[in-house]
């Protein structure tokens, strides 16, 4: 039997966040000086936005390098006037620049800050900083910081050779970030804060999405929730499996009949001091968090079984969302709830061709067992409706293959009953580069769902699937309820991507995105 609860301190042992600071320029004298560099740049720009010296150094380093500063390389060469290390940070061709951009090049630095064991770094915009400078600063800081996840606990280290861990790969970094004037300086430092906030949430949605299936299970998930939610101060509460069951939770309950550890409903609530949003209503956030996926009797071949670990990263990111919109202090009102089972197989299985009564009463026929996280999705977005009446309702799910099929590891799949709310999120999702794709949701594909003994079945076979999946989730949303499906099946981990922090890793994807929409609606 699995003694899952032992793990839990490790599960969410906190890596330690990098510092960041501010100074007003020029900070010359430093041990590592890091500046951005463009592909074919004109040297000309250099020395304009830099000093004599220090342009100079530039210049010799990219000549003597033949430095093309194509987008994700980077430089270091001996620094000259004041630096002992100079770092260039290829930044790509100068009309394709944007945010997310130096977001990379911010996550290439720390990872290479932790190859060459040094700790601190000061980055100077060389004239990128009279383009909204804390906004690109922000994206830097954010970078550095997903860059330095590392997601090693598993590793024993190498005692037998005598070989001790380097205590510097586990000194938190630093990044001092220069800025032209005081004014900027203090917009800077106060975006720094917020994604410092935010990105530490982001690891934390990672490292818990990285481990296992043998040790993060229904109960040492919710065991994690509470945790998390007292550190916090949200307020918690969970439907075990035997309150599912009265309340009718059909579709929770059937998913993890399976499973050693019985499925559950984590809810956390996020209520702001401000007496003005007591009588809002809250937004909801709803995330799957099937902790592994055979696929039940329905199971799925043996090749790259494993990487269903990540089946639980929509639940995860709705923790990571709850402990940003805390620490932010947000003043909105938000709930998060977090439908979990194991589907798995065994003599209690849910089996194809059951027939279950979700929790708004609607019936649906099992066509497929691997169909599971509409189903549990099914009843805690319909008691999400019931029970808080949302202003809106978001929910991240890796629901199909369809998406990764259609949209890779870049965008994430956006089915949304509402334009606005939809319009909102791509805008979030294009300044957090968490990018969104919005698929059709429309009552012809509904057929697709038919069944001759319920009032729809799970799956409908591969035709449109991605769409299936919404159109089903649409099934359970209460009317008038502005609300959005995203499928990150795709981009939760990313088999083939370039985005240097996410590796072979979870990205955590929809937490910046979520966490940006919600800043944004209080503007
Ligand atoms: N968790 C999977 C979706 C998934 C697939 C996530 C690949 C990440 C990578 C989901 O529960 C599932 O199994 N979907 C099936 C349903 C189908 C068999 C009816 C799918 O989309 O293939
Ligand atoms: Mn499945
Ligand atoms: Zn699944």
């Amino acid at each position: 039997m699995t003694k899952s609860a032992s793990s839990m301190n490790l599960a969410i042992a906190p890596g330690k966040p990098p510092a960041f600071r501010t100074v007003v320029q020029p900070v010359w004298n430093c041990s590592v000086l890091v500046i951005p560099v463009f592909e074919n740049q004109d040297q000309r720009f250099v020395a304009k936005n830099l000093p004599p010296e220090i342009a100079g150094a530039v210049h010799t380093a990219v000549e003597l390098h033949d430095f093309e500063a194509k987008a994700g390389t980077i430089l270091q060469a001996d620094g000259i006037g004041g630096a002992r290390r100079l770092i260039l940070l290829g930044m790509g061709k100068a009309q394709d620049f944007n945010a997310d951009q130096i977001r990379w090049a911010g996550s290439l630095l720390s990872r290479h800050l932790r190859k060459i064991k040094v700790a601190s770094a000061t980055f100077h915009p060389a004239g990128l900083e009279r383009t909204n400078w804390p906004v690109l600063a922000g994206a830097l800081g954010e970078g550095f910081a997903l860059g330095d996840f590392k997601f090693s606990v598993y590793k024993t280290e190498k005692k037998a050779n005598g070989i001790q861990k380097d205590p510097r790969d586990n000194k938190p970094l630093e990044l001092i970030v220069c800025c032209p004037d005081q004014a900027s300086e203090k917009a800077v430092e106060k975006m720094l804060a917020e994604k410092s906030i935010i990105t530490t949430a982001a690891n934390l949605a990672r490292r818990v999405a990285c481990h296992p299936g043998n040790i993060i299970r229904p109960d040492s998930l919710t065991a994690i929730a509470r945790t998390l939610a007292a550190a916090n101060k949200l307020k918690f509460s969970v439907i075990d499996a035997k309150a599912a069951e009265k309340l009718g939770m059909g579709g929770l309950c059937a998913v993890g009949a399976g499973g050693e550890a019985p499925p559950a409903l984590i809810i956390l609530e996020y209520h702001p001091r401000s007496a003005k949003e007591k009588t809002a209503k809250p937004i909801a956030v709803v995330g799957k968090a099937v902790t592994f996926d055979t696929g039940g009797i329905s199971i799925k071949p043996a090749a790259d079984m494993g990487a269903m670990k990540y089946d639980k990263c929509g639940g995860m990111a709705v923790l990571g969302i709850m402990q940003a919109v805390a620490q932010l202090r947000l003043p909105h009102k938000v709930v998060g709830l977090i439908p979990t089972a194991e589907n798995t197989l065994d003599s209690r299985a849910y089996r194809p061709g059951d027939i279950l009564r979700m929790y708004n009463g609607k019936t649906v026929d099992v066509t497929n067992t691997d169909a599971e996280g509409r189903l549990i999705l099914a009843d805690a977005i319909a008691y999400a409706c019931q029970k808080f009446a949302p202003g809106a309702l978001i929910e991240l799910s890796t629901l199909t293959g369809g998406v990764v099929v259609a949209l890779g590891g870049v965008f994430a799949g956006l089915m949304a009953g509402d334009d606005t709310l939809a319009a909102n999120l791509t805008a979030a999702g294009q300044a957090t580069g968490e990018r969104l794709w919005r698929l059709p949701l429309d009552k012809a594909y509904r057929k697709l769902l038919d069944s001759p003994h319920a009032d729809m079945v799970n799956s409908g076979g591969r035709e449109a699937h991605p769409i299936q999946g919404g159109m089903f989730l649409s099934e359970f949303v209460a009317q008038g309820v502005p609300w959005a499906h995203l499928d990150i099946a795709g981009v939760a981990d990313p088999k083939k991507d370039d985005r240097w922090w996410i590796g072979d890793n979870a990205s955590g994807f929809g937490v910046r995105l979520v966490v940006e929409y919600l800043q944004r609606l209080g503007a």
